[in-house]
């Protein structure tokens, strides 16, 4: 068994294809999804979650909860329907799915299946950071108990996505970053720095439309709103490989060419830098990777070709 992993998402068509990539993997027990606001209501984002296990076969097998609907600090931020859709998944409709939602909230759910597992839970974020740092209110102890962090989010050296300064899962919610990113636990952060570099090409996505899997042709479908987004970031349809990306990273499909181990800073203030993470890389002059006393391992790049080998995964599986 490769990894035990706790996913906390706000499905979300990138989260559903990381969700997708993780349940094609026979090797990877998943043992909890919890949503968050973000892409779209906490809500919503479970209903997809649900949906996205149906489609992979897994309906009502792996424990889903739904989480925070505002901020640390109990704002309500705007969310990215522009980017995913009014539904989070691209205007796919997706009828009712079946499985039910667990009783605990997503923070409850977190803090309990650490427990029942101390040392093995992977804890692998790819929304705003609120469940986790709720988490943490809940559980002081929690970073002595989980096997490790990996979250999708932040910029090290690269420019935001929603500000100049800020990626959105920092931008929805920078105290909790700041929390979840100070914690003593091992933390990797996947930043834009690397995950804008992870491209999926639109003949990538025909493939899958074209493909004798469902599962494929379900994460073509829904990806289609989401590359036309993108036509105007890239420059052509297409689609960075945001939150694939970290998960692949958290179970060790894809080992990073660079990282370094440094210390993070959250921008929480008004200005704006509100929502930058500013990681101190400056040992990279001396070639230091790894700063005295930090515990943050911050990717800086990986080879690039992660799309190829999701598109055959999902090509390849069949519930
Ligand atoms: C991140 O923001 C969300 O829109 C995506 O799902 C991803 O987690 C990229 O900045
Ligand atoms: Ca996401």
């Amino acid at each position: 068994m490769k990894k035990t992993v706790l996913m906390d998402c706000d499905t979300g068509v990138d989260d559903a294809i990381a969700l997708l990539y993780l349940l094609a993997d026979p090797e990877v027990e998943l043992c909890g999804l919890t949503t968050v606001f973000g892409n779209i209501s906490a809500a919503t984002a479970a209903r997809n979650t649900l949906k996205v296990l149906e489609v992979a076969g897994r309906g009502g097998q792996v424990p889903v909860a739904v989480g925070s609907e505002l901020t640390l600090t109990g704002q309500a931020m705007e969310l990215a329907t522009h980017v995913h859709g009014a539904n989070g998944l691209g205007g796919v409709d997706i009828g009712v799915p079946v499985g039910t939602l667990s009783p605990l909230s997503a923070a409850e759910l977190i803090v309990s299946t650490v427990r029942a597992r101390p040392g093995q839970v992977h804890l692998l974020a790819t929304g705003p950071f609120t469940n986790l740092a709720v988490a943490l209110r809940l559980a002081p102890d929690l970073p002595e108990l989980v096997e490790g962090v990996t979250v999708m989010g932040g910029a090290a050296m690269a420019p935001g996505n929603v500000t100049p300064a800020a990626e959105a899962n920092i931008w929805h919610d920078p105290e909790a970053a700041q929390a979840v990113l100070s914690a003593p636990w091992d933390i990797t952060m996947v930043p834009l720095d690397v995950t804008m570099r992870e491209v999926i090409s639109e003949e990538q996505r025909l493939a899958m439309a074209g493909s004798s899997s469902p599962v494929a042709r379900f994460a073509a479908e829904v990806l289609d709103f989401y590359f036309d987004f993108y036509r105007d970031v890239l420059g052509r349809k297409s689609s960075a490989c945001h939150d694939v990306l970290a998960a692949a990273v958290a179970v060790g499909d894809v080992v990073p060419l660079q990282s370094m181990k440094v210390g993070v800073q959250v921008d929480t203030g008004t200005g704006p830098g509100r929502g930058a993470t500013i990681c101190d890389t400056r040992g990279m002059y001396k070639g230091e990777l790894q700063q005295e006393g930090a515990h943050c391992t911050v990717v800086l790049e990986t080879r690039g070709d992660l799309a190829a080998s999701v598109v055959e995964r999902l090509s390849n599986f069949v519930p």
